[in-house]
């Protein structure tokens, strides 16, 4: 039997994974990174074998790819766990009307929003929707995510719904169905778009899905509207995600304690009471400061619910219209920045506490044997430019499955 191809990435400057091997982190543990000076990492096949100081590498035998990471510091690869990456069209022109004033909501009031995105999607066709995310997926690729979350909820009919499911998951991304994103054209009322998504379209969803989402919002879906809908799909055996306080505190974080789910998502408008109450649950917080800082928002009270002791999680939210932004880099410098966040706690909210979100931490997330070897390598000897560097071209080389799938390197 031949040995699996080992690829040795060697001399870097620095390997910095979250420490231990626990999951989700919170707390102190939160800001615990190893970090491992004139380091090498060696990977079998996709998976990573050992990592360690250049000194005590072992002589290898048979093939082994190298490659020189002098200069260089090594990062699990990002996971992001909220993304809205299955979408055609744009809303430029939205962004430009509210660089003048208008709001989301009121754009999303007048049948734009959200509702713009949903007619170009049903207009792309089931190819063209793997195109873009194949497309989105790249672009993500380039910022140094490795594993991906994609979520539906621009289809709003059951084709669409399915085709984007479908899409995201050929794509190799972990797919989320968030049928209750927004009421389509064809129903007036919510309970009776409910019923449908129910009736016709989680039986096909739940094949294909890994969670269901739904928006909880003035303007979209009310927490019995929620409750009815997420109660389905957990029987239906998905795991539940909640869009919740992204403009008013109406019953997510209780509604998601309550049910088990794995995550509430945005928390802008999260006051103490519901700090308190997320970081007292198993419910992880999933914080997108793209998306408040693309809307002009206030951030989520970051720094209140580490401190109380919540797991949280960062995410860009790649969609069109509340954040037109894929990069986990900018993100993390966000958590850096507003949200008052360390740079070790930015780094694990992005890897293993991400890859807890999606059911995966026992495999990725860290730079560790055994776990999946997918590595960022970026073009700074000390890690914590992945924060430093605002907006900054930094991703050197990205590898999924111990091959790499982007250098800035050209062969
Ligand atoms: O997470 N708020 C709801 N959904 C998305 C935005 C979708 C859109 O505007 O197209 C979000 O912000
Ligand atoms: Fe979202």
């Amino acid at each position: 039997m031949n040995a699996a191809p080992r690829l040795l990435v060697r001399d870097l400057a620095q390997v910095a994974t979250p420490a231990g091997r626990e999951a989700p982190l919170r707390g102190p543990a939160l800001r615990v990174v190893d970090v491992v000076g004139d380091a090498f990492i060696l990977c079998a096949g996709a998976t990573i074998e050992a990592v360690g100081r250049m000194r005590d590498l072992p002589a290898l035998d048979g093939d082994v790819v190298e490659v020189n990471g002098t200069g260089l510091a090594a990062i699990p690869g990002l996971v992001d766990c909220h993304t809205h990456l299955c979408f055609a069209g744009d809303r430029v022109g939205e962004f430009a009307l509210r660089a003048g004033g208008a709001t989301y909501e009121e754009l999303h009031a007048a049948g734009g929003g959200i509702l713009s995105t949903v007619r170009a999607t049903r207009a792309a066709g089931a190819d063209g929707l793997r195109q873009a995310v194949v497309r989105h997926r790249d672009w993500m690729r380039r910022f140094g995510t490795t594993t991906f979350e994609g979520k539906s909820g621009y289809g709003l009919d059951r084709e669409t719904e399915l085709a984007q499911l479908e899409a995201v998951k050929a794509a190799g991304g972990v797919p989320t169905w968030l049928g209750a994103h927004a009421l389509p054209p064809e129903f007036d009322d919510r309970d009776a778009y409910i019923d449908f998504l129910l009736a016709d379209v989680l039986p096909e969803a739940a094949l294909i899905a890994e969670a269901a989402d739904v928006f909880l919002e003035r303007g979209a879906f009310d927490a019995a509207q929620s409750r009815r809908y997420l109660e389905a799909c957990s029987r239906a055996g998905l795991a539940l995600r909640l869009h919740g306080d992204q403009f008013t505190e109406s019953g997510a974080i209780p509604l998601a304690v309550e049910l088990g789910a794995r995550s509430v998502d945005h928390l802008e408008a999260t006051g103490a009471d519901g700090a308190r109450a997320l970081a007292a649950s198993d419910v992880t917080g999933v914080l997108l400061p793209a998306s408040a800082l693309f809307l002009n928002r206030p951030m989520p009270p970051a720094r209140e619910l580490v401190d109380a002791g919540a797991a949280i999680v960062l995410a860009t939210d790649f969609n069109p219209g509340s954040a037109f932004c894929e990069s986990l880099p900018l993100v993390c410098s966000l958590a850096c920045t507003p949200l008052r966040l360390a740079p070790e706690e930015a780094l694990a909210a992005c890897t293993v506490n991400a890859a807890h979100v999606l059911a995966r931490a026992d495999g990725i997330g860290r730079i560790a044997p055994g776990f999946q070897a997918d590595l960022v390598l970026l073009d700074a000897a000390d890690w914590r430019h992945l924060a430093y560097h605002l907006g900054g071209d930094l991703v050197h080389t990205v590898f999924e499955r111990g091959s790499a799938v982007w250098s800035r390197v050209r062969a």
